[in-house]
């Protein structure tokens, strides 16, 4: 059996010129766990050429979802951001990773930071009733640039909260923090000022970040994580792994050079 599904683009959504997501069809036989990456991409010349892209749909949807930059040169965003609907990708039938809430310990509240795609599995994470049943509060913080790249912005906050399901966990307990670094913005700064300032923590009327009560999950760029985590170790949150769980776990956003 192929490592691989072919699946079909059913919808491609353009967010700026830098950032776009796509729905496709899910193989009945996928199984996945919420905040989960797998191996995606596109066939050149006969020959699939792959990146770890984080499931962005929830693990009881019909569909798959991805959030993706889109890279001039990029080896496979060059072709893939010009994706279109009925268009075949390669999806791989192995999806792992370590942002999962079987990975954190229990506690009273779940912090989500996530810069630029590092949103994505976090869009998986808030649409799991599981989260809500482990976690009192949930905060999604998701830093950009620019505030057009604040993706699902309007999925989160106007329609997510009148969910079928979701809506009214959604509603009493998800908290999100949308924050933007190089434009005018109601929150400005980096994610990583906005905790050592306990500005954060302030606006959301919540104690500042410790280990007593908060957990939290990060997925972005290198030089973020590196940064972030030692934000929160000198708090002393210990890190956890597929096989330990911890107060906070960590993954790389894919960014494509
Ligand atoms: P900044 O604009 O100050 O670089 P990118 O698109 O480069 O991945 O960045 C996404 C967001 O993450 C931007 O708001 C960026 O802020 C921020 N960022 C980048 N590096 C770090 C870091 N080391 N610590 C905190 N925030 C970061």
């Amino acid at each position: 059996m192929s490592a691989f599904n072919e699946e079909r683009v059913l919808s491609v959504h353009h967010w700026t010129d830098r950032l776009f997501s796509f729905k496709t069809t899910r193989d009945a036989a996928l199984r996945f766990s919420n905040g989960h990456f797998t191996m995606i991409g596109l066939k050149i010349n006969g020959k699939p050429l792959l990146r770890a892209y984080s499931i962005a749909s929830a693990n009881y949807e019909e569909e798959l979802e991805f959030l993706s930059i889109k890279v001039e040169n990029g080896p496979l965003t060059s072709h893939l951001q010009h994706i279109k609907v009925g268009d075949t990708i390669v999806v791989g039938r192995k999806p792992t990773g370590t942002l999962l809430i079987d990975y954190t310990l229990p506690g009273k509240r779940l912090y989500l930071f996530g810069t630029g795609t590092g949103l994505a599995p976090f869009m998986s994470t808030i649409r799991d009733p599981e989260t809500y049943e482990k976690y009192e509060q949930v905060i999604l913080v998701h830093g950009v640039r620019e505030v057009a790249e604040l993706a699902y912005h309007d999925y989160i906050t106007q329609e997510l909260p009148k969910h079928e399901f979701l809506g009214e966990m959604v509603s009493k307990q998800l908290l999100y923090y949308p924050t933007v670094t190089r434009e005018p913005f109601r929150n400005q700064g980096r994610i990583t000022d906005l905790i050592k300032s306990n500005k954060l923590t302030d606006d959301l009327g919540l104690p500042p970040i410790s280990p007593l009560e908060d957990r939290a999950m990060m997925c972005g760029s290198p030089a973020l994580l590196a940064d972030l985590k030692e934000i929160l170790e000198k708090r002393d949150f210990e890190e956890g792994n597929t096989t330990v769980p911890g107060d906070f776990v960590v993954e790389r956003a894919f960014v494509e050079k």
